[in-house]
């Protein structure tokens, strides 16, 4: 059934919109179809952006890439805006996402973490007790971040489309600070979890503070709306989700609400999670691969608007393979009455950037198409 629910229509109201203070007048967009989906709207042709769109596929990224920490870069406002522009000039998204990172605000208020390139966020202390808490103070946005707030602004300038924001999720940041970089396994983040509760809701408090007032931060600059990412929360059980992960998204999305944005949360291998994560109160879910969309839609009952999830394998694989899996994708959204189409999680750094191209045309060109044939058929 292709119904709005409740949250789209309290997100229409052209009254709350208009409140400047709130972040930015939405009536400077030329396009501005991302927010329409993302409010359940159906639009006039699909909306597309890629997570990970900008960075190493694009050559134009590595030719300006400063050596050394991609922090360092990020603390370049005119090159970290150059790079968030460059792929919505190259395949004309419908969106821009904030070259940044989500451990930016952890290593801004000086927890100790750095990233390593080939390999991602690395600690040097990983989160163990109490007193590492202290290590974990409010973020002061205007000052601890102010390089992200200067690139906001500078883009809001050029930008004629939304500019998406973001924050890791508590639980995908705690994975690292606890783990002290990546892993395949969660040992450490799954025993302190289970070993000490306590301590791991007070971690999991304050990664939601750190989330929030970046967040808010970034929507008063001048971002269109956010995504939070949990990638990793799918190793985790329903059981254990509900108890240790949800009150603290929960949290994060409920605190913001006032801000009246759309807000997408992703997350990887998140099936069996979605009736949970549809009640955190985000507008837009953000599916993986691992799901196909009309059965996203079936779980989420149409609560929220949709967002996903091409396997991005098939950008490395090449043009034909990638657009008759780009058809697929759009065929299977139908259902979803707001519906913006991205990959189940984010570009390839060996993405071929034409093949990349093709699909966004594609979608942009028969989107529509492929999505009225499949609801006609339903
Ligand atoms: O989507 C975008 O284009 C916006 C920019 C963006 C980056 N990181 C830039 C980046 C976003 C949204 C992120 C989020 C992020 N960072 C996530 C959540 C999204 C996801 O992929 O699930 C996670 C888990 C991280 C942590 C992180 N940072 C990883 C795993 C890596 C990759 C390490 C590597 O070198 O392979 C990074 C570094 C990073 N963040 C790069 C980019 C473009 C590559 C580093 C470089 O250019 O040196």
């Amino acid at each position: 059934m292709r119904t709005a629910g409740l949250r789209y229509l309290f997100h229409e109201s052209p009254k709350l919109l208009s409140k400047r203070e709130k972040g930015r007048d939405l009536s400077q967009l030329k396009n501005d179809l991302v927010i329409r989906a993302a409010r359940g709207e159906a639009t006039p042709t699909v909306p597309v952006w890629l997570m990970r769109q900008a960075g190493r596929s694009l050559p134009e990224y590595r030719a300006i890439r400063k050596r050394g920490s991609i922090l360092d870069t990020i603390q370049d406002v005119q090159l970290s805006a150059e790079i968030t522009l460059q792929p919505v000039k190259r395949y004309g998204v419908d969106a821009a996402i904030l070259y940044s990172d989500i451990i930016v605000p952890a290593f801004a208020v000086g927890f100790g973490i750095e990233v390593v390139a080939g390999k991602g966020p690395v600690v040097a202390e990983p989160f163990k007790s109490e007193e590492d808490l202290k290590r974990l103070r409010d973020l002061e946005p205007e000052t601890d971040t102010a390089y992200v707030l200067e690139t906001i602004k500078v883009l809001v300038e050029e930008l004629d489309i939304p500019l998406i924001g973001f924050a890791g999720a508590p639980f995908t940041v705690a994975s690292y600070l606890v783990e002290g970089g990546p892993s395949k396994t969660y040992v450490k983040t799954k025993a302190l979890m289970r070993s000490n509760p306590k301590l791991w809701h007070k971690l999991m408090k304050r990664l939601a503070r750190l989330a929030i007032s970046s967040l808010e931060s970034q929507i008063k600059a001048g971002a269109t709306m956010f995504q939070l990412f949990d990638s990793w929360v799918g190793v985790l059980s329903p059981a254990e989700y509900r108890e240790m992960v949800a009150p603290h998204t929960r949290e994060v999305f409920q605190t913001l609400a006032g801000l009246e944005v759309p807000t997408v949360h992703f997350g990887v291998g998140t099936g069996l999670l979605l009736d949970q994560i549809v009640d955190t109160g985000c507008t837009v879910i953000g599916i993986d691969d691992r799901i196909s969309l009309d059965e996203a839609h079936r779980i989420t009952g149409g609560k929220v608007a949709l967002q996903g999830n091409l396997d991005p394998v098939n950008l490395v694989i090449g043009h034909d393979v990638a657009l008759r899996e780009s058809k697929k994708v759009l065929l299977a959204s139908a259902s979803s009455l707001g519906y913006i189409f991205n990959l189940g999680h984010g570009v390839l750094p060996e993405s071929d950037p034409q093949v990349i191209k093709a699909v966004v045309d594609f979608v942009h060109e028969y989107g529509n198409e492929f999505r009225r044939g499949a609801a006609a058929q339903e």
